[in-house]
């Protein structure tokens, strides 16, 4: 646990009733096997028990879950409203989610899991994290949408300029989509220019010309783009490799003079979690200074997450434009774009560049920022630090229980963000992801699920973790994972 708060009550009032190494009363743990009667018992789950995580070793009810799916099914595509969430390539059932507390979630079976996708990047405090909830309540009560400016747009606006030293304006708006489709066109009317590069397996959301050989979702259900998108929409968009200085520097002879912007994840996080390469971030930076083409890092995932600035701060790379999502909206609907004024005055009403919103610095959602990113401010200096180093000790620990079971799989982790690659690797690019063995990937998942830990539905996504995560979670973790590779032969040929 590295938030200040209580810890009584991020446990959302769950019996936690014995700390991990104590003694684990018999009573209580015959009272749950009695509790869930109907689902088999392994012996795996007892040895759980004896270990201290009780709620770990119950098998998984999921009849109210799969009774809400057929529902939802019934009126929304496959049952969700983004795709990766119906677990079409994990397999099993999507968990229906009915609270979140710290670093828990609650199903609709009263099932508990310890929560590594914190709602895709935001959560970094945590569920209902303290200050959040309150915090958009009381924005709700003075009225929750005005189509006019409040005084919190700014107040936010402040903290990013404060964290993003080449951001001097910034624009909200409601999605990450919004946000590096925004900056596209901002790039494109700034040069004159109409080519746009990103790479491989980076996802920025899913305007027209980004859906090229996208990651996330778009590789998850193994398609290389989109129906719907003309081909014509995207001739100007050229994808390359990520990790590849000589494709870049060919790209940029090939298309002289042609190419407006790079837009690129500095940490990419949604073909799994994959850094760049030691000093690939500073040749992107000359290069597209060389080649006249404004350099986006798309900062939706990593902003405020890998350093309160970002991995622009991490790596120390100032790119030209910055686009944000995620934890700058606390768990609520926002994104942002940014960059120097120059630039920026040429988005209306200023200049010509036009870009609007209904809901765009929406009250409630400019109030759930503020409150996670003040917190995050003045604990920034070390918050980082020890999400760090949790976030190693369990990904360490997953690792030592796959070498322990013959299991040949990777990681890759910067700071809070992580992904086990079912490969033995290493994974610098999406055709080293690609290698992925995503049977072996789903076996592991679901048996993780199966012990309450909830991580990403797809081998190609980031897992975060949040300062709610305690030194028990990471312990609760690391046994089921031992579990998983041990009991279901979830590595790659076995
Ligand atoms: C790096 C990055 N950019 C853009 C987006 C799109 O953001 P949104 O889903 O809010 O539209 C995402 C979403 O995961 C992302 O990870």
């Amino acid at each position: 646990m590295l938030l200040a708060g209580s810890d009584a009550g991020r446990n959302g009032g769950a019996s936690l009733p014995w700390t991990a190494g104590a003694a684990v009363p018999t009573v209580v743990f015959v009272a749950r096997i009695r509790g869930r009667e109907g689902a088999p018992v392994t012996l795996a789950h007892f040895t759980a028990i004896f270990m201290g995580y009780a709620d770990a070793a119950m098998p998984r009810k999921v009849e109210a879950s799969r009774r809400l799916q057929k529902r939802a099914e019934q009126m929304i595509p496959g049952g969700v409203n983004s795709p990766v969430r119906a677990f079409h390539s994990v397999g099993g059932d999507p968990p229906f989610i009915v609270r979140g507390q710290g670093s828990h979630l609650w199903d609709a079976d009263e099932n508990k899991y310890i929560d590594y996708v914190g709602s895709w990047g935001p959560l970094i405090l945590g569920h209902a994290a303290p200050g959040v909830p309150e915090a958009v309540s009381a924005a709700a009560k003075k009225g929750t949408s005005f189509g006019a400016s409040t005084p919190a747009e700014a107040d936010l606006a402040e903290i990013v300029i404060s964290a993003f030293p080449h951001v001097e304006k910034v624009r909200f708006v409601s999605s990450g989509t919004e946000a590096t489709m925004s900056a596209i066109r901002l790039a494109r009317a700034y040069t004159k220019r109409k080519y746009i590069m990103k790479f491989e397996g980076c996802y920025h959301g899913h305007a027209d010309a980004l859906l090229v050989k996208a990651g996330s979702g778009v590789a998850t259900l193994g398609i290389p783009g989109s129906a719907g998108v003309p081909e014509e929409f995207t001739s100007l968009t050229l994808a390359l490799p990520f990790n590849d200085t000589d494709a870049l520097e060919q790209a940029f002879k090939k298309f002289e003079h042609q190419i407006a912007c790079v837009i690129v994840e500095p940490v990419v996080g949604n073909m799994g979690c994959v850094p760049p390469a030691p000093l690939y971030l500073d040749a992107l930076r000359e290069i597209t200074l060389r080649g006249g083409a404004l350099l986006i890092f798309d900062e939706v995932m990593t902003g405020f997450r890998l350093a309160f600035g970002g991995a622009q701060e991490r790596y120390g790379i100032l790119p030209d434009l910055t686009t944000f999502g995620k934890i700058i909206g606390g768990g609520l609907p926002v994104g942002a774009y940014g960059g120097p004024r120059e630039i920026m005055n040429m988005v209306a009403p200023l200049g010509p560049v036009y870009q609007a919103g209904t809901l765009s610095g929406n009250p409630l959602a400019m109030a759930a920022g503020l409150a996670t990113l003040r917190y995050l401010r003045s604990h920034k200096s070390t918050i980082y630090a020890d999400l760090d180093k949790l976030s190693s000790e369990l990904t360490e620990g997953v690792m030592a229980a796959a070498r322990n079971a013959g299991v040949p799989i990777c990681c890759n982790r910067v700071g809070s963000m992580f992904t086990w690659f079912f490969t033995p690797g290493p994974v610098t690019d999406w055709t080293s992801a690609a290698k992925c063995d995503t049977e072996a990937f789903g076996r592991f998942f679901r048996a993780m699920l199966d012990n309450s830990i909830y991580l990403p539905p797809s081998q190609f996504e980031a897992a975060f973790l949040s300062a709610a995560h305690t030194e028990r979670d990471v312990e609760q973790t690391i046994a089921a994972a031992r579990q998983a590779f041990a009991t279901v032969g979830c590595g790659i040929g076995l």
